[in-house]
């Protein structure tokens, strides 16, 4: 592998032993994926920081590092770790487990890492340039950056996200190369997308099927708002007038679609016709919305070998998202805890639960998980007193799946993400129901959970 002469002065040791190790962690990385040299990278961001993950031994790794004086170069930033670093008792976090998160944590910070501990550092101030190669480790945060920040980060694991903050550098393999971020699979959804629960079926059964693939998505019909969320911001470029009736997916569509093709599957880059923006660039690739000549070849939800424009595009038809709401839903009615806010929860999220929770009690333990910056400003902005008001909780720092909740005594839960619906059985102990933000504020406040609403919405 070609090295810089300033890489090579690392590997030998020339800014002491941790930067030497940290280097050969680098470089062995890019023999492994025939790497030929390394980049740059503008950010680090380190998964594996719940005690609940790490353990003994990833803790004893961490503390060993910090105790060498390791110290970052790049900005890196903490993923959630396994408790509110403030209100943990409040969680019912047992003080042991607390006690060595709070280690992990220190470790951390001691090496410079800033404490974000946030699966969305994009949303507190952390956006990546298009373009910008980064070391990012946790799934939906590098399906972020990848596809609607048009930044390349492969999926890093936690020793190689921190290896790369400490010598600024990650091998050039993957999605760090123009020719990897090539569609595999071209998606057409024909079925309306109107929720972010949509786009979490979706993002289930899309990654499902593709792998560590590129998806490619048309989105072909019309997706009504199901309320109005003022506070959703949109991404994409101008439309061409084939699309104008198409509505654009929100922030949160978009955050969890690729959350649950990260979790179901492993897709770190896809991309939207009309929305994300490297997608034009595949465009011709992919073949113009509808311009496929056999429908009948493709099955709904299954693939076939119909590549009206690339033979080696498989086709992906989705018709119905039915299949992927089954699968994420075991069939219960109890429910005595709901988790909003994975990925962690935004502004407009927020505004939306305080807006359904005002004037309500709620009957089940309702957590709404956050980074701490978001939370500073719901704060200030009376959201968090709202939805504290009527028993719910905002935690920061943590989330569901990172958070020891197997240890706390609930039942069964509810959640409006595929993801956290897809980890929960595995993750948490426990069975759940998945649907929409609605949904999953009434069954708080309920203590159980409803059919669709009396809206229709599903
Ligand atoms: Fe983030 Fe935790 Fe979900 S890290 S994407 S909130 S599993």
């Amino acid at each position: 592998m070609r090295l810089t002469a300033e890489e090579r002065a690392m590997l030998e040791g020339a800014e002491g032993p941790t930067v030497r190790k940290a280097m050969q962690i680098v470089v062995a990385l890019g023999e492994i994926y025939d790497a030929v040299e390394l980049v740059a990278v503008g950010s680090a961001q380190i998964a594996g920081v719940s005690y609940k993950n790490l353990g003994e031994a990833g803790l004893e790794f961490l503390e060993e590092w910090a105790t060498q004086g390791t110290c970052t170069r790049v900005p890196a930033f903490a993923n959630p770790a396994g408790m509110d670093l403030q209100r943990w008792r409040e969680m019912g976090i047992p003080s042991e487990f607390a006690r060595q998160q709070q280690r992990v944590v220190n470790a951390l910070a001691s090496m410079g890492v800033l404490l974000t501990c946030t699966c969305t550092p994009y949303l507190v101030g952390h956006v990546p340039r298009a373009g910008e190669h980064l070391a990012w480790g946790e799934s939906s945060a590098v399906s972020f950056a990848n596809s609607v920040l048009a930044a390349r980060t492969n999926r890093e694991g936690g020793p190689s996200a921190l290896a790369a903050a400490i010598t600024g550098r990650t091998a050039a393999y993957g999605l760090h190369l123009t020719e990897k971020r090539r569609p595999t699979h071209r998606i057409q959804v024909r079925c309306p997308l109107p929720n972010e629960a949509d786009y979490g079926a979706l993002g289930y059964l899309v990654g499902r099927q593709v792998g560590d693939g590129v998806p490619y998505f048309q989105l072909l019909a019309e997706s009504p708002r199901e309320v109005p969320a003022p506070a959703a911001s949109t991404f994409g470029g101008s439309r061409s007038r084939e699309e104008s009736s198409l509505r654009r997916p929100t922030q949160e569509q978009l955050m969890a679609l690729g959350a649950a093709m990260g979790a179901s599957g492993a897709v770190a880059l896809h991309h939207i016709e009309g929305v994300t923006p490297e997608a034009a660039q595949w465009a011709g690739l992919a073949g113009r919305s509808g311009s496929r000549s056999s429908t009948a070849s493709v099955q709904a939800c299954g693939a076939a070998a119909d590549a009206s424009s690339d033979p080696e595009l498989i086709e992906i038809a989705i018709d119905s998202l039915e299949e992927g709401y089954a699968a994420l839903n075991s069939p219960l009615d109890e429910i005595d805890f709901v988790s909003l806010g994975c990925p962690h929860s935004t502004l407009g999220d927020m505004q939306r639960a305080a807006a359904l929770l005002d004037g309500h009690r709620v009957k089940a333990t309702l957590w709404i998980t956050t980074s701490r910056g978001v939370r500073e400003t719901a704060e200030r902005q009376g959201l968090v007193a709202r939805i504290e008001a009527a028993g719910g909780r905002v935690f920061a720092d943590t989330c569901l799946v990172v958070a020891p909740v197997e240890d706390l005594g609930f039942k069964a839960m509810a959640t409006n993400s595929a993801k956290a619906a897809f980890y929960a059985p595995g993750h948490s102990g426990l069975p759940r129901r998945f649907g929409t933000l609605q949904q999953c504020i009434r069954a708080a406040i309920k203590g159980r959970w409803a059919g669709r609403d009396s809206r229709g919405l599903a």
